[in-house]
């Protein structure tokens, strides 16, 4: 059996699905939808917007496809399994990687979220729900708890809908703004919550809906300069492994969080099969779940796909079909350090279409492409995040010196980088 593959998305993330896919032997035509440059070395692009679900439909139709796969979280909160599933002309046995809309309220939620952590007993910070109407309440709830203050959107606001603050003047305003209309419907509830104070790791998991796989952990680097300063951003780098993830911190991960999430999901009638992502926080040695994914983490997807040593597409086609029960996921002893390199003046103001050079010259590394485009045949930056360098190594510290001694030889106009990726990790104490 071959698949033929529909991966929808067009960052670095989806680059290195696509990349990892396309090394298996059961796949059959490769589509991406929009893809970008990289991907489309790998799959057929097909022009359009992942948001699109009437295009999704008859790409799926005309090219035959028997697995969709969704990269980012809005298909799948706006009900694209749902929509597809109702499609008269779409195939009952259409292999569908992510949730449906009742799963992807984990992420299109934060008040679902918080409430379905309440009802299956799973480790979160205490927090209390308030709509517009209730600002009042709001304000008084807040003064009650102690700085700094985590103020969250409910809905999906790409990924800036939480605001921290330490005074409680600032975290007003914050509120005030939510509810002026900031993030839009994403604003009309809000989520007040105790601040959990520790270090954060992204845990994931490829599930059926009843059994799942475990993939490698993953660090992300949020802020823009060195030593987490600065503002924050799309991502500046993983790493895979977390030294502090080690067999009794990952035994309290699955018992505590992964086992009754996908307990939860079922005892519910939640028919989830695809990748869940959990945002953890690690306050001295216990997990905390901070929030939900429905989808893979962009970057931390670019260190942990070249650690996985099994077939993916076969994972995924079992997830999709609802029985893992056959599959192994193999996870590679090496370590992977990504570093990504962005435009200058990102994640404020930051040009685009300068031409990129240099790619060829990073061999033997992986790049992932995340903002780029072709124009004239020429590989020009499009976006903020442009490229994401990774590499592999026996250690933590080999993978972070091949990406450091190498990832100066790509070059853009205004290219930076973090030069500290994975350093907190290497002198993790008891880390080797
Ligand atoms: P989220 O969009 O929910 O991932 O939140 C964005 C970032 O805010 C997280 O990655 C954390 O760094 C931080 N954060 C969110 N909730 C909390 C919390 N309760 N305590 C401390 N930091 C938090
Ligand atoms: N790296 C965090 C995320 O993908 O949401």
């Amino acid at each position: 059996m071959k698949y033929n593959v529909l991966l929808l998305g067009s960052g670095g993330r989806e680059h290195a699905l696509a990349w990892k896919i396309s090394q298996s032997p059961l796949l059959g035509n490769f589509y991406a939808l929009p893809g970008n440059p990289g991907i489309n070395s790998l799959a057929e692009g097909i022009d359009g917007s992942s948001g699109d679900f009437e295009l999704i439909r008859r790409t799926v139709v005309e090219k035959h496809i028997d697995m969709v796969v969704c990269g980012p979280e809005d298909p799948l909160v706006n009900g694209l399994k749902d929509f597809l599933e109702s499609c008269q002309d779409v195939p009952a046995d259409l292999l569908f990687v992510g949730p449906g809309k009742d799963g992807a309220m984990l992420e299109g939620s934060k008040d679902f979220a918080k409430e379905f952590m309440a009802r299956h007993g799973i480790p979160t910070a205490a927090y209390r729900t308030f709509t517009s109407e209730q600002k009042d309440d709001a304000l008084e709830f807040m003064r009650g708890l102690r700085p700094p203050y985590v103020v969250k959107a409910d809905g999906l606001a790409a990924g800036k809908g939480v605001i921290i603050s330490s005074s409680f003047d600032e975290a007003a305003g914050a509120l005030e703004s939510i509810f002026g209309g900031r993030f839009g419907a994403a604003g009309a509830k809000v989520v007040i919550e105790e601040y959990l104070d520790g270090v954060e790791v992204s845990y994931f998991v490829l599930t059926d809906g009843h059994r799942w796989l475990m993939l490698p952990e993953a660090k992300d680097y949020k802020r823009i300069w060195d030593g987490d300063k600065g503002p924050n951003t799309g991502g500046m780098g993983s790493v895979s492994p977390v030294p502090f993830c080690d067999a009794a911190f990952t035994d309290k991960v699955v018992q505590r969080i992964i086992e009754p999430t996908v307990r939860g999901l079922e005892s519910e009638g939640v028919d989830y099969r695809g990748f869940i992502f959990f945002g953890l926080m690690n306050c001295s040695g216990d997990p905390y779940v901070i929030e939900y994914n429905v989808r893979m983490g962009d970057p931390e997807t670019e260190s942990v796909m070249p650690r996985i040593g099994s077939d993916l597409l076969s994972h995924l086609a079992a997830a999709a079909r609802g029985d893992l029960s056959g599959e192994k996921l193999a996870v590679l002893h090496q370590a992977a350090v990504t570093c990504i390199v962005v435009s200058g003046g990102y994640p404020e103001k930051y040009g685009k279409g300068y031409p990129i050079s240099g790619i060829d010259n990073l061999v033997p590394l992986t790049v992932f492409n995340a903002g780029t485009a072709l124009k004239d045949g020429q590989l020009v930056t499009s976006g903020g995040r442009v490229l994401a360098v990774t590499a592999l190594g026996g250690s933590l510290t080999d993978a972070r010196e091949s990406v450091y001694s190498r990832i100066d030889r790509v070059s853009f106009e205004g290219a930076f980088h973090r030069s500290d990726i994975a350093l907190d990790m290497i002198n993790w104490p008891g880390h080797k």
